[in-house]
């Protein structure tokens, strides 16, 4: 489903991908694992469409995406979630979710200022999301008084309005206390058994092995190791270079 071929990205002199090539076939969940500064979120920008690559080819079912917009490779049911996340401070945590919608924006707006059916699916579908994700209660909270756990959910929570085929989650675990991670991991999994195909970044050894099909690990732009989660946890370059550290 998607093919990354022989990326490479410098930042002035810093290479912070070489020669990466990777494949997250349909229906599977990939790891992508490495230390700080291995270059997972430069990746993760340069398949997402938010920076481009010095050079390589992204492919998505089939197509060429390399040089589409970020809001060109959504459409094509690519969606990422950022690291730091941040959401609209100044919107509830449903609007939040109303305005990530896939659906035609202004549509929505229109319908909902006329109270059309279409926007009353639309709330139904946001508080469903906000349901499984533990937010239900939040919904007209401003976004801005969120704890950061919360915001990092809600920023997921916020992917799936996108009606994504594909999704790029960078560490969405991170400070997400051990009830949420049993709650991500259900909702990732039920996603998954619903089509959505995912590559995950995370530090987060156990969430990624429980999760996982297939891992990939990076260590200074460049990939070290890929296999299955058991293969990963005993690759002895892979203990020196990450866990070992
Ligand atoms: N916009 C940028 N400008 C300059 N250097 C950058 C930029 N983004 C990332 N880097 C550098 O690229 C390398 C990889 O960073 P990053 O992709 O964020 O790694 P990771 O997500 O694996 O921690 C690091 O050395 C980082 O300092
Ligand atoms: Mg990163």
């Amino acid at each position: 489903m998607l093919e990354v071929t022989n990326i490479n990205k410098f930042y002035g002199g810093v290479r912070a991908v070489e020669n990466v090539s990777l494949e997250v076939k349909k229906g599977k969940i990939i790891g992508l694992i490495g230390t700080n500064g291995a270059g997972k979120t430069t990746l993760f920008n340069v398949i997402s469409g938010f920076d481009k690559s010095d050079n390589g080819i992204v492919n998505l079912s089939g197509k060429d995406i390399t040089k589409l917009t970020p809001s060109n490779i959504a459409e094509l049911g690519l969606i990422r979630t950022f690291q730091t996340a941040t959401g609209f401070p100044r919107l509830t945590v449903l609007e939040n979710l109303l305005v990530f919608s896939s659906k035609n924006n202004f549509n929505f707006f229109n319908n909902f200022l006329i109270k059309q059916d279409n926007s009353h699916d639309l709330i139904e579908t946001a508080e469903n999301v906000l349901k499984n994700f533990g937010l239900l209660e939040k919904k007209n909270q401003w976004v801005g008084d969120l704890s950061a756990p919360e915001l990092k959910i809600l920023e997921f929570a916020r992917a799936i309005m996108g009606d994504p085929l594909i999704m790029l989650l960078d560490e969405p675990a991170a400070g997400v206390n051990p009830a949420l991670l049993e709650n991500l991991m259900s909702i990732i999994t039920e996603l998954n058994k619903n089509g959505v195909t995912f590559l995950i970044v995370d530090h987060n050894l156990r969430f990624i092995c429980e999760i996982t099909d297939y891992i990939y690990v990076m260590n200074d732009g460049k990939l070290i190791a890929e296999g299955t989660p058991d293969t990963i946890i005993n690759n002895e370059l892979v203990i020196q270079t990450y866990i070992g550290k």
